[in-house]
Protein backbone atom coordinates (compact mmCIF):
# COMPACT_ATOMS: atom_id res chain seq x y z
CA UNK A 1 0.00 0.00 0.00
CA UNK A 2 1.65 3.52 -1.06
CA UNK A 3 1.27 6.24 1.37
CA UNK A 4 -2.10 7.86 -0.26
CA UNK A 5 -3.58 4.68 -0.52
CA UNK A 6 -2.91 4.06 3.42
CA UNK A 7 -4.26 7.76 4.17
CA UNK A 8 -7.28 7.05 1.88
CA UNK A 9 -8.12 4.02 3.73
CA UNK A 10 -7.38 5.61 7.19
CA UNK A 11 -9.92 8.24 6.44
CA UNK A 12 -12.35 6.45 5.23
CA UNK A 13 -12.22 3.88 8.35
CA UNK A 14 -12.47 6.91 10.75
CA UNK A 15 -15.53 8.29 8.89
CA UNK A 16 -17.06 5.07 9.35
CA UNK A 17 -17.14 4.66 12.83
CA UNK A 18 -18.97 8.00 13.03
CA UNK A 19 -21.30 7.41 9.94
CA UNK A 20 -21.97 4.05 9.25
CA UNK A 21 -25.57 3.24 8.02
CA UNK A 22 -26.98 0.86 10.57
CA UNK A 23 -28.81 -1.81 8.69
CA UNK A 24 -30.69 -4.77 9.94
CA UNK A 25 -27.89 -7.16 8.84
CA UNK A 26 -25.00 -5.23 10.17
CA UNK A 27 -22.81 -5.07 13.20
CA UNK A 28 -21.96 -1.19 14.13
CA UNK A 29 -18.04 -0.65 13.66
CA UNK A 30 -15.81 -2.10 15.95
CA UNK A 31 -18.61 -4.89 17.21
CA UNK A 32 -18.20 -8.28 16.37
CA UNK A 33 -19.00 -9.57 13.55
CA UNK A 34 -22.83 -10.48 12.32
CA UNK A 35 -23.50 -13.84 12.03
CA UNK A 36 -22.23 -15.62 8.40
CA UNK A 37 -25.76 -16.33 7.03
CA UNK A 38 -27.19 -12.91 7.93
CA UNK A 39 -24.04 -11.81 5.87
CA UNK A 40 -24.31 -13.79 2.86
CA UNK A 41 -28.37 -13.83 2.70
CA UNK A 42 -28.44 -9.99 2.70
CA UNK A 43 -25.44 -9.89 0.05
CA UNK A 44 -27.55 -11.90 -2.26
CA UNK A 45 -30.55 -9.79 -1.74
CA UNK A 46 -28.82 -6.59 -1.99
CA UNK A 47 -27.28 -7.77 -5.96
CA UNK A 48 -28.82 -5.76 -8.03
CA UNK A 49 -31.53 -4.28 -5.61
CA UNK A 50 -31.42 -1.24 -3.44
CA UNK A 51 -30.99 -1.10 0.65
CA UNK A 52 -34.67 0.24 0.75
CA UNK A 53 -36.04 -2.21 -1.01
CA UNK A 54 -34.23 -4.90 0.81
CA UNK A 55 -34.93 -4.34 4.62
CA UNK A 56 -38.27 -5.40 4.27
CA UNK A 57 -37.50 -8.68 2.55
CA UNK A 58 -34.44 -9.63 4.77
CA UNK A 59 -36.47 -8.89 8.13
CA UNK A 60 -39.23 -11.61 6.95
CA UNK A 61 -36.69 -14.22 5.50
CA UNK A 62 -35.45 -13.37 9.57
CA UNK A 63 -38.47 -14.20 11.11
CA UNK A 64 -39.68 -17.31 8.98
CA UNK A 65 -36.01 -18.67 8.43
CA UNK A 66 -33.63 -17.64 11.37
CA UNK A 67 -31.01 -19.91 10.35
CA UNK A 68 -29.58 -21.20 7.40
CA UNK A 69 -30.35 -24.42 8.54
CA UNK A 70 -34.18 -23.49 8.54
CA UNK A 71 -33.80 -22.42 4.87
CA UNK A 72 -32.10 -25.24 4.04
CA UNK A 73 -35.31 -27.59 5.16
CA UNK A 74 -37.56 -24.68 3.42
CA UNK A 75 -39.95 -25.90 0.52
CA UNK A 76 -38.18 -24.02 -2.81
CA UNK A 77 -41.75 -22.71 -3.59
CA UNK A 78 -42.13 -21.19 -0.19
CA UNK A 79 -38.59 -19.35 -0.67
CA UNK A 80 -39.85 -18.39 -4.60
CA UNK A 81 -42.86 -16.88 -3.00
CA UNK A 82 -40.83 -14.87 -0.27
CA UNK A 83 -39.00 -13.74 -3.00
CA UNK A 84 -41.72 -12.24 -5.39
CA UNK A 85 -40.70 -8.85 -5.90
CA UNK A 86 -37.11 -8.72 -5.65
CA UNK A 87 -36.55 -9.61 -9.47
CA UNK A 88 -33.57 -12.12 -10.61
CA UNK A 89 -35.72 -15.08 -9.45
CA UNK A 90 -32.49 -17.50 -10.15
CA UNK A 91 -31.26 -15.82 -6.88
CA UNK A 92 -33.51 -17.47 -4.87
CA UNK A 93 -33.39 -20.52 -6.47
CA UNK A 94 -29.65 -20.72 -6.12
CA UNK A 95 -30.03 -19.61 -2.73
CA UNK A 96 -32.19 -22.70 -1.51
CA UNK A 97 -29.26 -24.82 -3.05
CA UNK A 98 -26.47 -23.17 -1.36
CA UNK A 99 -28.37 -23.16 1.47
CA UNK A 100 -28.63 -26.75 1.72
CA UNK A 101 -25.08 -27.08 0.98
CA UNK A 102 -24.04 -25.01 3.89
CA UNK A 103 -26.42 -26.80 6.36
CA UNK A 104 -24.84 -30.73 5.08
CA UNK A 105 -21.47 -29.44 5.63
CA UNK A 106 -21.98 -27.63 9.29
CA UNK A 107 -22.00 -23.82 8.64
CA UNK A 108 -20.52 -21.41 6.14
CA UNK A 109 -16.58 -22.03 5.12
CA UNK A 110 -14.33 -19.07 6.53
CA UNK A 111 -12.45 -18.31 3.55
CA UNK A 112 -13.05 -16.66 -0.12
CA UNK A 113 -11.85 -19.86 -2.10
CA UNK A 114 -13.99 -22.41 -0.13
CA UNK A 115 -17.38 -20.16 0.09
CA UNK A 116 -16.64 -19.81 -3.99
CA UNK A 117 -16.88 -24.04 -4.08
CA UNK A 118 -20.31 -23.45 -3.14
CA UNK A 119 -23.24 -23.51 -5.38
CA UNK A 120 -24.75 -20.42 -6.79
CA UNK A 121 -21.95 -18.42 -4.78
CA UNK A 122 -20.18 -16.05 -7.29
CA UNK A 123 -17.35 -13.96 -6.62
CA UNK A 124 -18.93 -10.80 -5.11
CA UNK A 125 -20.57 -12.84 -2.86
CA UNK A 126 -17.72 -14.32 -1.70
CA UNK A 127 -15.79 -11.87 -1.28
CA UNK A 128 -18.30 -10.08 0.78
CA UNK A 129 -18.96 -12.61 3.11
CA UNK A 130 -15.06 -13.64 3.82
CA UNK A 131 -14.41 -9.88 4.73
CA UNK A 132 -17.28 -8.83 6.58
CA UNK A 133 -18.41 -12.17 8.11
CA UNK A 134 -14.95 -13.18 8.74
CA UNK A 135 -12.47 -10.36 8.77
CA UNK A 136 -10.95 -11.99 5.43
CA UNK A 137 -8.70 -9.31 4.14
CA UNK A 138 -11.17 -9.98 0.42
CA UNK A 139 -11.36 -7.17 -2.42
CA UNK A 140 -15.22 -6.38 -2.48
CA UNK A 141 -16.40 -4.51 -5.76
CA UNK A 142 -19.78 -3.80 -6.23
CA UNK A 143 -21.68 -0.75 -8.52
CA UNK A 144 -20.37 1.80 -5.80
CA UNK A 145 -17.31 1.03 -4.68
CA UNK A 146 -16.59 1.03 -8.46
CA UNK A 147 -17.51 4.28 -8.53
CA UNK A 148 -15.51 5.36 -5.70
CA UNK A 149 -12.26 4.08 -6.65
CA UNK A 150 -12.88 5.12 -10.51
CA UNK A 151 -13.26 8.81 -8.79
CA UNK A 152 -10.34 8.51 -6.34
CA UNK A 153 -8.08 7.90 -9.10
CA UNK A 154 -9.25 9.28 -12.32
CA UNK A 155 -9.98 6.34 -14.49
CA UNK A 156 -10.50 7.35 -18.17
CA UNK A 157 -10.68 3.96 -19.35
CA UNK A 158 -14.64 3.33 -19.68
CA UNK A 159 -16.20 0.23 -18.28
CA UNK A 160 -16.27 -2.67 -18.70
CA UNK A 161 -12.77 -2.83 -19.69
CA UNK A 162 -11.51 0.04 -16.44
CA UNK A 163 -12.55 -3.09 -14.21
CA UNK A 164 -9.07 -4.38 -14.22
CA UNK A 165 -7.63 -1.39 -13.47
CA UNK A 166 -10.10 -0.75 -10.76
CA UNK A 167 -9.53 -4.08 -9.12
CA UNK A 168 -6.18 -3.44 -8.76
CA UNK A 169 -6.46 -0.20 -7.26
CA UNK A 170 -9.07 -1.31 -4.47
CA UNK A 171 -6.71 -3.80 -3.92
CA UNK A 172 -4.05 -1.68 -3.32
CA UNK A 173 -6.36 0.31 -1.15
CA UNK A 174 -7.76 -2.57 1.24
CA UNK A 175 -6.08 -2.90 4.58
CA UNK A 176 -5.06 -5.75 6.16
CA UNK A 177 -7.04 -5.35 9.47
CA UNK A 178 -11.39 -4.57 9.31
CA UNK A 179 -11.52 -5.89 5.42
CA UNK A 180 -15.14 -5.95 6.42
CA UNK A 181 -15.65 -2.14 7.88
CA UNK A 182 -13.37 -1.12 4.97
CA UNK A 183 -15.74 -2.69 2.00
CA UNK A 184 -18.95 -1.18 3.70
CA UNK A 185 -17.50 2.36 4.28
CA UNK A 186 -16.89 2.45 0.57
CA UNK A 187 -20.69 0.88 -0.32
CA UNK A 188 -22.37 3.47 2.56
CA UNK A 189 -19.66 6.35 0.92
CA UNK A 190 -20.59 5.42 -2.77
CA UNK A 191 -24.22 5.11 -1.77
CA UNK A 192 -24.29 8.87 0.13
CA UNK A 193 -21.61 10.72 -0.94
CA UNK A 194 -19.49 9.61 -3.74
CA UNK A 195 -23.40 9.24 -5.81
CA UNK A 196 -23.64 9.00 -9.08
CA UNK A 197 -25.41 12.21 -9.62
CA UNK A 198 -24.50 15.28 -7.82
CA UNK A 199 -21.38 13.87 -5.56
CA UNK A 200 -21.27 15.83 -2.26
CA UNK A 201 -17.55 15.98 -2.53
CA UNK A 202 -17.64 18.91 0.09
CA UNK A 203 -18.52 16.33 2.86
CA UNK A 204 -16.26 13.59 1.33
CA UNK A 205 -13.66 12.09 3.91
CA UNK A 206 -11.49 10.93 0.68
CA UNK A 207 -11.84 14.98 -0.69
CA UNK A 208 -8.44 15.59 -0.47
CA UNK A 209 -7.00 12.46 -2.52
CA UNK A 210 -9.35 12.33 -4.33
CA UNK A 211 -7.65 13.11 -8.03
CA UNK A 212 -11.65 13.34 -9.89
CA UNK A 213 -11.90 16.11 -7.41
CA UNK A 214 -8.60 17.50 -8.78
CA UNK A 215 -9.69 16.90 -12.26
CA UNK A 216 -12.69 19.47 -11.44
CA UNK A 217 -14.99 16.85 -12.88
CA UNK A 218 -15.64 13.95 -10.10
CA UNK A 219 -18.96 13.29 -11.97
CA UNK A 220 -17.43 12.23 -14.84
CA UNK A 221 -15.91 9.16 -13.70
CA UNK A 222 -16.21 6.23 -13.78
CA UNK A 223 -16.39 6.63 -17.71
CA UNK A 224 -19.26 4.42 -19.58
CA UNK A 225 -18.61 2.91 -22.65
CA UNK A 226 -22.29 4.50 -25.02
CA UNK A 227 -25.13 2.24 -23.94
CA UNK A 228 -26.84 0.20 -26.71
CA UNK A 229 -30.33 0.27 -26.89
CA UNK A 230 -32.04 -2.96 -25.51
CA UNK A 231 -33.78 -5.06 -27.66
CA UNK A 232 -38.07 -4.37 -27.83
CA UNK A 233 -40.01 -7.21 -27.36
CA UNK A 234 -43.91 -7.85 -27.26
CA UNK A 235 -45.92 -10.44 -25.51
CA UNK A 236 -49.35 -11.08 -24.25
CA UNK A 237 -50.73 -12.26 -21.05
CA UNK A 238 -54.05 -13.77 -20.43
CA UNK A 239 -56.70 -13.24 -17.30
CA UNK A 240 -59.02 -16.28 -17.57
CA UNK A 241 -61.48 -15.45 -14.30
CA UNK A 242 -63.93 -17.57 -13.21
CA UNK A 243 -66.76 -17.35 -10.04
CA UNK A 244 -63.95 -14.87 -8.69
CA UNK A 245 -61.19 -17.05 -8.95
CA UNK A 246 -58.41 -16.44 -11.83
CA UNK A 247 -56.19 -19.18 -14.06
CA UNK A 248 -52.34 -19.46 -12.91
CA UNK A 249 -49.57 -21.30 -13.91
CA UNK A 250 -46.54 -22.22 -12.72
CA UNK A 251 -43.52 -21.37 -15.48
CA UNK A 252 -41.27 -23.81 -16.25
CA UNK A 253 -37.90 -24.32 -14.44
CA UNK A 254 -35.67 -23.24 -16.45
CA UNK A 255 -35.13 -19.58 -18.31
CA UNK A 256 -36.92 -16.59 -17.54
CA UNK A 257 -38.58 -16.21 -14.53
CA UNK A 258 -38.11 -19.56 -13.74
CA UNK A 259 -40.55 -21.54 -11.05
CA UNK A 260 -42.27 -18.36 -10.35
CA UNK A 261 -46.18 -18.53 -10.16
CA UNK A 262 -47.77 -16.41 -13.25
CA UNK A 263 -50.23 -15.23 -15.82
CA UNK A 264 -50.28 -17.67 -18.26
CA UNK A 265 -48.68 -16.19 -21.69
CA UNK A 266 -47.97 -16.57 -25.40
CA UNK A 267 -44.28 -17.76 -24.42
CA UNK A 268 -42.93 -14.23 -25.51
CA UNK A 269 -39.91 -15.19 -23.11
CA UNK A 270 -39.09 -17.98 -25.63
CA UNK A 271 -39.87 -16.08 -29.31
CA UNK A 272 -40.25 -13.06 -28.26
CA UNK A 273 -42.29 -11.68 -31.64
CA UNK A 274 -45.84 -11.87 -30.22
CA UNK A 275 -46.07 -14.82 -32.61
CA UNK A 276 -48.20 -17.26 -30.36
CA UNK A 277 -50.73 -13.97 -29.29
CA UNK A 278 -54.55 -14.91 -29.14
CA UNK A 279 -57.39 -12.47 -29.95
CA UNK A 280 -59.70 -11.57 -26.82
CA UNK A 281 -60.34 -8.42 -25.26
CA UNK A 282 -57.35 -5.99 -24.45
CA UNK A 283 -57.58 -4.82 -21.25
CA UNK A 284 -54.08 -2.96 -21.58
CA UNK A 285 -50.31 -3.17 -21.09
CA UNK A 286 -47.23 -3.29 -18.74
CA UNK A 287 -44.04 -2.40 -19.87
CA UNK A 288 -40.96 -4.05 -17.88
CA UNK A 289 -37.54 -3.38 -18.11
CA UNK A 290 -35.29 -6.90 -18.10
CA UNK A 291 -31.54 -6.97 -17.93
CA UNK A 292 -31.37 -7.39 -21.80
CA UNK A 293 -35.00 -6.60 -23.12
CA UNK A 294 -37.54 -4.22 -22.34
CA UNK A 295 -41.29 -6.14 -22.37
CA UNK A 296 -44.60 -4.77 -23.70
CA UNK A 297 -46.78 -7.48 -22.09
CA UNK A 298 -50.34 -7.15 -23.46
CA UNK A 299 -53.12 -8.18 -20.84
CA UNK A 300 -55.99 -10.13 -22.69
CA UNK A 301 -59.10 -11.19 -20.98
CA UNK A 302 -59.78 -14.77 -22.40
CA UNK A 303 -63.32 -16.39 -22.01
CA UNK A 304 -63.43 -19.07 -19.04
CA UNK A 305 -64.25 -21.74 -21.46
CA UNK A 306 -60.73 -21.52 -23.06
CA UNK A 307 -58.59 -22.48 -19.91
CA UNK A 308 -55.57 -22.91 -22.04
CA UNK A 309 -54.30 -26.89 -21.56
CA UNK A 310 -51.63 -28.02 -18.95
CA UNK A 311 -50.83 -27.71 -15.29
CA UNK A 312 -52.46 -24.39 -13.76
CA UNK A 313 -54.82 -23.27 -10.50
CA UNK A 314 -57.37 -21.52 -10.13
CA UNK A 315 -56.46 -19.05 -7.16
CA UNK A 316 -59.17 -16.51 -5.44
CA UNK A 317 -58.86 -12.90 -6.90
CA UNK A 318 -59.24 -11.26 -3.36
CA UNK A 319 -56.21 -13.14 -2.33
CA UNK A 320 -53.71 -12.63 -5.46
CA UNK A 321 -51.34 -11.00 -3.28
CA UNK A 322 -50.45 -14.31 -1.77
CA UNK A 323 -49.58 -15.72 -5.04
CA UNK A 324 -46.04 -14.67 -4.81
CA UNK A 325 -46.37 -12.92 -8.51
CA UNK A 326 -42.66 -11.18 -10.04
CA UNK A 327 -43.57 -8.09 -10.70
CA UNK A 328 -44.53 -8.19 -14.38
CA UNK A 329 -46.94 -9.99 -13.61
CA UNK A 330 -47.99 -8.25 -10.40
CA UNK A 331 -48.27 -5.57 -12.94
CA UNK A 332 -50.60 -6.86 -15.31
CA UNK A 333 -52.90 -8.32 -12.68
CA UNK A 334 -53.18 -4.60 -11.93
CA UNK A 335 -54.18 -3.37 -15.44
CA UNK A 336 -56.58 -6.63 -15.33
CA UNK A 337 -58.08 -5.50 -11.97
CA UNK A 338 -58.25 -1.98 -12.97
CA UNK A 339 -60.61 -3.22 -15.89
CA UNK A 340 -63.33 -4.95 -13.66
N1 LIG B 1 -24.71 -3.24 -0.85
C1 LIG B 1 -24.25 -4.49 -0.97
N2 LIG B 1 -23.79 -4.93 0.21
C2 LIG B 1 -23.99 -3.95 1.10
C3 LIG B 1 -23.75 -3.81 2.48
N3 LIG B 1 -23.21 -4.81 3.17
N4 LIG B 1 -24.06 -2.65 3.05
C4 LIG B 1 -24.62 -1.68 2.34
N5 LIG B 1 -24.87 -1.74 1.05
C5 LIG B 1 -24.57 -2.87 0.43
Amino acid sequence: MIANDKTASARLLHWYDAHARQLPWRSPPGEPAPEPYHVWLSEVMLQQTTVAAVKPYFERFMARWPTVEALAAADEAEVMSAWAGLGYYSRARNLVKCARAVAASGGFPRTEAELRKLPGLGPYTAAAVAAIAFGERAVVIDANVERVVARLHAIGEPLPGARTQIRERADILTPSERAGDFAQAMMDLGATICTSRDPKCLLCPLAECCEGLASGDPGRFPVKAAKKPKPERRGQAYWIERSGQVWLVTRPAKGMLGGMRALPDDGWSAQGDGSGSRGGETLGAVRHVFTHAVLTLEVVRLDAREQPGGEGEWWPVDRIEAAGLPTLFAKAVQVALAQR
